[in-house]
């Protein structure tokens, strides 16, 4: 070998190693020690991030708005057409004009009438779809499990749309087949019927079971309701686990406060205030009641609060909120509902991480709806990130994804 090749093998080499590196780097992200897969989850984290970041690009170019630009990427490489299998029909359709994808599972047993799911996909209320093969799965495998009928709702998302928009599409379609005849058109029994959604989805979720429930025309109409590590509220972005949980993978601090801002429609300028909680300091008067109804000190025991202290400011940024009073609704926050709405809400499924940010969201939303009267169950996973529940086929299995579903399903089977 010439002195020329060994040169350039050596830079070669020396390039690689760099480039290697420089790949380490930026997919390394320490995770706590018992979180499920984590070299895994780095991928899958640092898969995200990149995609994000050419979603910022393409805006920044000029092309299009990032959120756009993100779902493109994510649905182009996760939509799946509607199909079926001997187990399962599925179909696309419209519900009084909002598109729904519908999952019916064929009957084994002789039973004449299945129950029926809501389902609402997550997504920071600006991404993801009923189409996308994570979400097509899930409901798939629920609807073949409890041999349901699943209506997954592909609610129009941010930036085409903003709160509350994405409730009316929820609410609209949700209506349409709690109609009679399309309850009967898919074999569905009316006194078996639940609400369900993750993430975003779980907050939607949420904030509909509050709705239905303080309507006379349609209380009792939804058995249950099943949220899987729902956002409850914007006021705090301080709870122990938003302090534990600043930069875990999927659902770093920042991320979640700029959905937020999307979602309100608000000025993305804001974020650097609202993670110091500047927009909810003890000068709002207009934050000074429903600060109670989050009080984590109160509310979450002493093993989640460890020796996490509350960020209260004295003075903070109060044009926030009068910018953004959505932050303060509780169809956007459902956490802070008044106690005579909580104590209508059927019976309650929620499912927590430790490794969330949303983590004391659910859990706080356990505590009040226990303490309004409602038959909750809380189920929580030590090794669990937030997403995890989709995360179930290759190459983005994760056992903490399985087995998360597994026991939302299991609760749906004993208690639907
Ligand atoms: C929070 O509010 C205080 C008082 O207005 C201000 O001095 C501080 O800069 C604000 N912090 C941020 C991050 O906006
Ligand atoms: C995970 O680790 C923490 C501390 O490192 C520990 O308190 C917790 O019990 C562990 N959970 C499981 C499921 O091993
Ligand atoms: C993921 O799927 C592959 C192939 O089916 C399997 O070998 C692997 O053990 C799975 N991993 C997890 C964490 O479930």
């Amino acid at each position: 070998m010439g002195q020329l090749s060994l040169a350039r093998l050596r830079s070669f080499c020396m390039l690689s190693a760099a480039l290697i590196a420089l790949l380490a780097y930026y997919v390394y992200i320490p995770l706590p020690a018992n979180i499920s897969d984590p070299w895994k989850l780095m991928l899958l984290d640092a898969t995200f991030r990149s995609a994000q970041q050419l979603s910022h690009l393409i805006q920044y170019v000029g092309l299009s708005h990032h959120l756009i630009a993100l779902n493109f990427i994510i649905v182009s490489f996760g939509r799946k057409s509607a199909w079926s299998s001997p187990n399962v029909r599925i179909t696309d359709t419209d519900f009084d004009g909002v598109e729904v994808r519908v999952f019916e599972g064929f009957p084994k047993a002789k039973e004449p009438l299945k129950s029926g799911i809501i389902y609402i996909h997550g997504g920071g209320w600006a991404l993801a779809s009923a189409r996308i093969r994570y979400y097509d799965d899930l409901c798939a495998t629920m609807a073949e499990e409890l041999n349901a009928v699943i209506i997954s709702i592909e609610y129009r998302l941010v930036p085409q749309v903003h709160f509350p928009e994405q409730l009316f599409d929820l609410e609209r379609a949700t209506k349409h087949f709690l109609k009679p005849q399309v309850l009967e058109k898919y074999s569905v029994d009316p006194a078996r019927i639940a609400i369900s959604g993750d993430s975003a989805g779980g907050n939607l979720a949420a904030a509909l079971g509050q709705q239905f429930s303080q309507d006379d025309t349609l209380r009792g109409k939804i058995k249950l309701q099943a949220l899987i590590y729902p956002v409850l509220q914007a006021l705090d972005f301080n709870t122990p686990s938003y302090q534990q949980n600043v930069n875990s993978p999927i659902l770093p601090r920042h991320i979640m406060v700029r959905y937020w801002i999307d979602y309100l429609r608000g000025n993305q300028d804001f974020v650097q205030a609202m993670v110091v909680n500047n927009h909810t300091s003890m000068d709002v008067e207009q934050a000074a009641t429903l600060r109670a109804r989050l009080n984590w000190l109160s509310l979450l025991p002493a093993s989640i609060t460890k020796d996490y202290k509350p960020v209260m400011q004295t003075v903070g940024n109060a044009h926030i909120v009068q910018e953004l009073p959505q932050l303060l609704d509780a169809r956007s926050a459902p956490l802070i509902a008044d106690q005579e709405v909580l104590q209508n809400l059927p019976k309650t499924y929620v499912l927590t991480c430790e490794h969330d940010v949303l983590r004391d969201d659910g859990i706080m939303y356990v505590k009040r709806l226990e303490s309004a009267g409602v038959d909750v169950t809380h189920d929580h996973f030590e090794d669990a990130f937030h997403g995890c529940m989709i995360f179930t086929s290759w190459p983005t299995n994760f056992s903490v994804g399985v087995r998360t579903r597994d026991s939302y399903i299991k609760w749906l089977k004993q208690n639907l």
